[in-house]
């Protein structure tokens, strides 16, 4: 995910890049060499992101070189570009709802989510751009209380119960578990009650579906796309890699602990690293995209 400097903006940036096509789109190399320029509609670029009609869950993240998800400020604005932003706007205009972990949420100042602006002809037939966020403890960040556009929650009945008691008078209701509530003020971290048992995901994405918001972005953060991956209910992974080194200290674009396999080691090794999962899923390049250094793939895992 992420813009260049507020996350929010619906903005262009000053100046995006043409994005050369080293491969793709569908792996092939028929459109190899050809170059993406600008253009204020941005068609070119959105064909190549068409997804399939029905429930497309997409995630898009961006990663330094070394491996890093965020810069030392703990925002990944640091560690993306103009290239990253010119993919993250139109993966927006082509969405019906952006998906975030409550984490990314607060980390970034997520607030109610406009299209961006001038690719507005992207989404025809579609509603306006809703955002979603996840969370078990059902607090939002302020950016997001009471706002006049609520986000939908989802989130287990505990959260749905934090989450139902502060919004504010007159806002939205709220739906059942797992949930899609609207929900409103945060609360303060030593309000952050005990981890419950978390909402499921996918009925999460099932009660999405059912509003019509069948084209999900998620744009992170490292823990909610773990547990999209874990449950295998994500269908697509866009990887921006930005020329940006990080040195140790970020952590990933997936983070949280392996599920745990049967007859696998379970805690850290002697060296004190996490065991590995299970198998490793093996996505499909579906296209890769470049501009200064910076290289935009497009991941299919179906
Ligand atoms: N490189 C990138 O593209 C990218 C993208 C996004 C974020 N980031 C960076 O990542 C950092 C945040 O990392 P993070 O892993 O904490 O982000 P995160 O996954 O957005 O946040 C974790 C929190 O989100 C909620 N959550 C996530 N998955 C959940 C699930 N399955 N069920 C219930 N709740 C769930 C929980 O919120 P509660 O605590 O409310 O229960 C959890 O504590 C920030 O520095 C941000 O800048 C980078």
């Amino acid at each position: 995910m992420s813009a260049v400097s507020d996350v929010t903006s619906s903005s262009p940036a000053p100046s995006l890049p043409a994005l050369d096509v080293l491969i793709g789109p569908g792996g092939a190399g028929h459109l190899a060499g050809t170059r993406l320029e600008v253009t204020p509609r941005e068609e070119e670029l959105a064909a190549f992101y068409a997804s399939p009609p029905g429930l497309h869950v997409r995630a898009n993240m961006v990663s330094s070189v070394d491996g890093g998800a965020w810069g030392p400020d703990h925002r990944s604005g640091t560690i993306n570009d103009a290239a990253d932003w010119r993919v993250f706007r139109v993966l927006r205009a082509l969405a019906d709802v952006v998906l975030v972990g409550a984490g990314t949420a607060r980390a970034e100042g997520y607030t109610a989510l406009d299209v961006p602006r001038g690719l507005e002809h992207l989404r025809t037939g579609r509603g306006p751009l809703e955002l979603a966020v996840v969370t078990r403890s059902g607090h939002l960040p302020a950016s997001l209380a009471g706002g006049a556009r609520p986000p939908f929650v989802i989130t287990d009945e505990h959260g749905a119960g934090i989450a139902r008691a502060s919004v504010p008078r007159g806002g939205a209701p709220g739906g059942g578990p797992a949930d899609d509530t609207h929900a409103g003020a945060p609360r303060t971290p030593q309000d952050l009650p005990s981890p419950t048992p978390g909402p499921d995901l996918r009925a999460g994405l099932a009660a999405l579906t059912e509003r019509g918001l069948t084209r999900v972005l998620c744009e992170g953060g490292p823990h909610l796309l773990a547990d999209l991956l874990a449950a295998d209910l994500l269908d697509e992974l866009c990887v921006t890699t930005t020329p940006v080194l990080v040195g140790p200290g970020p952590g990933r674009i997936v983070a949280g602990l392996p599920p745990l396999v049967p007859g696998a080691a379970t805690g850290p090794t002697a060296g004190g690293e996490m065991p590995a999962s299970a198998d490793p899923v093996r996505p499909r390049l579906e296209h890769l995209l470049h501009a200064g250094g910076t290289l935009a793939a497009r991941w299919a895992l179906r």
